[in-house]
């Protein structure tokens, strides 16, 4: 269900495309169900709903619209004709409720089998807003008979402390009926899906609680604050995964993935490190305070220092990077490369061994082993319409503030006097200077001020 307006984001964006983690709410629901091996995924959208729908469009998924949005029961309604009985359960999820878990709804799923009515239900010590789980009897024992919303409970009821999470499983053809044949006589004059838990006590359907132990999977967001809570919460639980793989992290508080991460042993990432797309760290990697790193491999012994931005980059074995260095895509860098502050590299190979320690920029280029790229140096590889390529051999020695005018070749040991600007090849194993020679002017003397009034 994704067609609410999630009026309390104020928020243009549909709520279900407000991102966690860096993926929209309703993919780590998606996700979920996915895990279950859904044969069907049907998803509600009403408010919105083109904008749902674009963000979904490769995934196979079934969409129906909901319009007006008359609550969760008229919500499930559209889904009537979308629902397949040879599919024995079907499970309804909220698209606002992110965390949940793969084996808890699969839980919920066994516990319907396609024959009883299974609810998700949590115990919170603060239960306000939510449907109240009452049962026969006072005894926690008792029978589920139903689930009153917050809105409509006596006195009596608001004390109840189990609640409705919004996760139910139900045999898809009683479903079918059970939701075409709601009424909207109550407090919201919604049309509830939580009153087809009274129909079945009454048809004498099994109405099953399956009980949520972890409170972060049944959380819902309604508003910028909850959202932030739950981004905290999932960051929390992939620190936690990823030191119990022995990650060395300064502070899981100050960590975020946005994707997914592998590690090799030994690894030790320092705080404000974020991590997006897939990220590789081999063995002994460390990562330094406050960098950036998206769609990277990191070989072992690698460090990268604070205040890095890596994209789309290969580092190499015990690489040496930054501080302040941006290695954007296509960067490849071989074993025991050193990228300085304030070095800028893209679609650049270097071979190992070679460094540019300060202030600089290589795009474009082929850079050979053990090459020394002085400071200030650049590439210049853009004509204004096309890129050109710098290719520079192996023990090549490129003097600071240098500017290599592509398409050039610097051959292998050669030697470019700093303040060169390099228009044409340069062999191989000599000095080559491409600037204005030094002069001195002889009897030149430094103009003086005229004072006034002399
Ligand atoms: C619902 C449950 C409540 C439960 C709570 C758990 C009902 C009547 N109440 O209440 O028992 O404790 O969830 O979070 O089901 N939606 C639609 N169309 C609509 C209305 C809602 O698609 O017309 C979707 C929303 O986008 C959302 C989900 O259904 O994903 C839940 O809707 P919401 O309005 O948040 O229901 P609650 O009042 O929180
Ligand atoms: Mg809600």
């Amino acid at each position: 269900m994704a067609a609410g307006k999630g009026t309390r984001m104020k928020s243009a964006l549909p709520k279900v495309l407000h991102r966690l983690a860096g993926e929209p709410l309703l993919q780590h629901v998606l996700l979920a169900a996915a895990d279950l091996g859904a044969a069907r995924t049907v998803v509600v959208t009403g408010h919105g709903a083109e904008a749902v729908e674009a963000a979904f469009a490769d995934d196979g998924l079934v969409f129906v619209r909901q319009s007006p949005q008359l609550g969760t029961g008229h919500a499930v309604q559209q889904t009537v004709p979308a629902l397949d009985e040879a599919n024995p359960t079907t499970l309804i999820l909220n698209g606002d409720v992110p965390l949940i878990r793969s084996a808890t709804a699969a839980a919920v799923a066994d516990a319907c089998g396609g024959r009883r009515l299974a609810l998700l239900t949590i115990d919170l010590d603060d239960p306000s807003g939510y449907g109240r789980i009452v049962r026969s009897g006072d005894e926690r024992g008792g029978h589920v008979v139903g689930i009153v919303e917050h809105k409509d409970c006596s006195p009596r009821q608001l004390a109840i402390r189990e609640v409705y999470t919004g996760m139910m499983a139900a045999p898809t053809a009683w479903l079918r009926r059970a939701v075409m044949a709601l009424g909207n006589d109550n407090a919201q004059r919604e049309y509830y899906l939580t009153d087809i838990v009274a129909m079945a006590v009454s048809e004498g359907l099994p109405v099953v609680a399956a009980h949520a132990s972890d409170e972060t999977e049944v959380l819902g967001v309604n508003s910028p604050r909850q959202l932030a809570d739950l981004e905290r919460r999932l960051q929390r639980r992939r620190a936690e995964a990823l030191m119990e793989a022995g990650v060395r992290m300064a502070d899981p508080a100050r960590f975020d993935l946005r994707g997914e991460l592998a590690c090799g042993s030994d690894v030790e990432i320092d705080v404000g490190v974020v991590f997006e797309g897939r990220v590789v760290l081999g063995d002994g990697v460390r990562v330094g305070a406050h960098c950036v790193l998206r769609d990277c491999e990191v070989a072992e012994g690698a460090v990268i220092h604070p205040f890095c931005h890596l994209e789309g980059a290969k580092v190499g074995a015990d690489a040496r990077i930054g501080p302040y260095a941006r290695l954007r895509p296509g960067a490849d860098l071989g074993a025991e490369v050193h990228i300085g502050n304030f070095v800028e590299v893209k679609n650049s190979t270097l071979a190992a061994g070679a460094k540019a320690n300060h202030l600089a920029y290589l795009g474009d280029a082929t850079v050979g082993e053990r090459v020394n790229y002085g400071a200030g140096s650049i590439t210049a590889n853009y004509d204004g319409a096309n890129k050109h390529r710098t290719v520079i051999g192996a023990d090549a020695h490129i003097g600071s503030n240098c500017v290599l005018v592509a398409p050039v070749s610097i051959g292998a040991g050669a030697t470019i006097g700093g303040g060169s600007t390099v228009t044409a090849d340069a062999p191989a194993g000599k000095l080559t200077l491409g600037r204005g020679r030094q002069v001195t002017i002889e009897g030149w003397t430094r103009p003086v001020k005229v004072k006034r009034g002399a």
